[in-house]
C-alpha cells in the first residue's frame, strides 16, 4: 500500500505535467480548425482521452490517500437530499430510490465535492448489482464509537461520528469477493466495464479524510456500505474552484510572473496568458524568479508551479515575493506531488490553487477572478492608492 501510494504520488505529478502539455496544445490546434467537422471530430476524441487520462490520475491518488482534500463542515443530509435527482438520473427509473435521514445529524468535516463523487460511486455499484430492478435507500445517523474503531489499519479517535450507509436490494456478494472489493483494479465486471477503482478511490477518501467504511453484504438478499465520517465545524479553506460562469472571458495588461520548470507546460501557460493580452515574464524556478524580484520586477500576479527542482518550492516563493510587495496576487498551480502533502497544513494550501491539467479557459478565468479579487480586497486602505 505505502509503496503503491509513493509511486503513485510521484507519477501523477510527471503525468499530469504532460496531460498538460497535450491538452493546452490540443487546444491551440482548435482555433485553426475551426468550422471543419473532421478535423474537429479527430480533437474531441483526444480531449476526450486527455480527460480519461486525468480522471485515472485522480483516482489513484485518491486510492493511495494522496488527494488534496478540502475539507469543510458540511451539512451532511442536505448534500445527500441534494444529490438525489443526480442519483436518479444515473441509475434509471427500474431502481426506486428512498432516503432515511436522521434528523440529529449535523456537520460532518469532508471535501464535500468528493463525498458526492463517492456517493455516486456507491450508487452507480449498486445500481450494477439490481440489474432487474430493485431498491436503493441512502440512510444517515449518528453514532459513538467505541476506541479501537477503524479496523487493523488506522485507529481512530473513540467518539460521535457521522454514519451514511447505502443500501440496495442486489445480488450481494460472496465472502471471497467482499475481501478484495477495496483493492485496485479488482473488479469482476466484464473488460471494459468496470476499472475496478470506484470502492478502492472511495476507501482511500473515507481513510484520508479521518473516517472509515464498511461493508455488510448476503449473496441474494443485498449490500450495504457503511461510511464513517468526522463530526466537524472548522474554517472552510481557500476556494480553489475555478468560478463557474457563462460569463464571457476576460484578459487583461497586468504583469505576471510564470514559474514553472517544464517547458512545454510553462509555454502553454504564457502562449495563452500573452493570447489574452497580458504582459507576461516567465522564470524556470523560484531560484531566477528571487532574482527578478530582486533586480526590481513588480508582477500583478505571480502564477507559479509549487514542486520545483533544486529543493525550492512555489510557496515559499509566494511567501518571499508577498514580502516586497503585499499587493501581487499569487495563484499556485500544481500537478500533485506527494511532496505537496508535506506542504500543506491540515490538507489546506495557504494560496487558491489550480490543478493540473487545466484548460485554457480554467486559466483564463481563475488569473482573471484572483486578479479582480485582489483589487477589491486590496482597495480600501491600500498603499498603492
Ligand atoms: N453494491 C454492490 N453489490 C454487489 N457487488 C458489489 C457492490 N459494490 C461493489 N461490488 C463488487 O465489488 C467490485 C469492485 O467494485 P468497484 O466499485 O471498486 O469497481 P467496479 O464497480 O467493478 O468498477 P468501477 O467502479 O471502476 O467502474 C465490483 O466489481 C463488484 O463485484
Ligand atoms: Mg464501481
Amino acid at each position: 500500500m505505502q509503496a503503491v501510494g509513493e509511486l503513485t504520488g510521484g507519477m501523477a505529478h510527471d503525468f499530469n505535467n504532460l496531460l498538460m502539455a497535450v491538452q493546452g496544445n490540443l487546444e491551440f490546434l482548435r482555433s485553426g480548425i475551426e468550422g471543419d467537422a473532421k478535423q474537429e471530430k479527430y480533437l474531441d476524441t483526444a480531449m476526450r482521452a486527455v480527460g480519461r487520462g486525468t480522471d485515472l490520475t485522480r483516482r489513484l491518488l485518491a486510492f493511495s490517500r494522496k488527494q488534496l482534500l478540502q475539507p469543510e463542515p458540511t451539512a451532511i443530509n442536505d448534500l445527500v437530499s441534494d444529490m438525489l435527482e443526480l442519483i436518479r438520473r444515473s441509475i434509471g427509473p427500474s431502481i426506486d430510490v428512498s432516503v432515511d435521514l436522521d434528523a440529529a445529524v449535523g456537520k460532518a468535516l469532508v471535501d464535500p465535492a468528493l463525498l458526492e463523487n463517492a456517493l455516486l460511486n456507491l450508487s452507480i455499484n449498486a445500481r450494477d448489482a439490481m440489474p432487474q430492478g430493485g431498491s436503493l435507500r441512502i440512510e444517515s445517523g449518528m453514532t459513538t464509537q467505541a476506541s479501537g474503531f477503524g479496523g487493523q489499519d488506522v485507529v481512530l479517535q473513540p467518539g460521535d461520528y457521522i454514519m451514511i450507509a447505502v443500501h440496495d436490494t442486489g445480488t450481494g456478494m460472496p465472502p471471497d469477493v467482499l475481501e478484495r472489493v477495496f483493492e485496485p483494479f479488482y473488479s469482476t465486471k466484464e473488460t471494459g466495464k468496470g476499472t475496478g477503482l470506484g470502492l478502492a478511490m472511495v476507501y482511500g477518501f473515507i481513510k484520508q479524510s479521518g473516517g472509515h467504511i464498511e461493508i455488510k453484504s448476503t449473496v441474494g438478499e443485498g449490500t450495504g456500505v457503511y461510511l464513517y465520517l468526522p463530526v466537524g465545524e472548522g474554517a472552510a479553506p481557500v476556494n480553489n474552484a475555478v468560478p463557474d460562469t457563462d460569463e464571457p472571458l476576460r484578459g487583461g495588461e497586468e504583469t505576471i510572473l510564470v514559474v514553472e520548470d517544464d517547458p512545454p507546460v510553462r509555454d502553454v501557460i504564457v502562449g495563452v496568458l500573452r493570447q489574452w493580452g497580458y504582459d507576461v515574464k516567465e522564470a524556470p524556478n523560484a531560484f531566477i524568479a528571487k532574482q527578478l524580484i530582486r533586480d526590481g520586477l513588480r508582477p500583478e500576479m505571480l502564477l507559479t508551479d509549487i514542486i520545483q527542482p533544486q529543493g525550492s518550492n512555489g510557496i515559499e516563493l509566494a511567501d518571499a515575493t508577498v514580502q516586497y510587495d503585499p499587493d501581487c496576487a499569487i495563484l499556485l498551480m500544481s500537478g500533485f506531488s506527494n511532496k505537496l502533502l508535506d506542504l500543506a497544513e491540515n490538507n489546506a494550501l495557504p494560496y487558491p490553487l489550480l490543478t493540473k491539467p487545466f484548460s485554457h479557459e480554467d486559466l483564463v478565468r481563475k488569473v482573471r477572478f484572483i486578479l479582480d479579487d485582489r483589487v477589491e480586497t486590496n482597495l480600501p486602505g491600500s498603499g498603492r492608492l
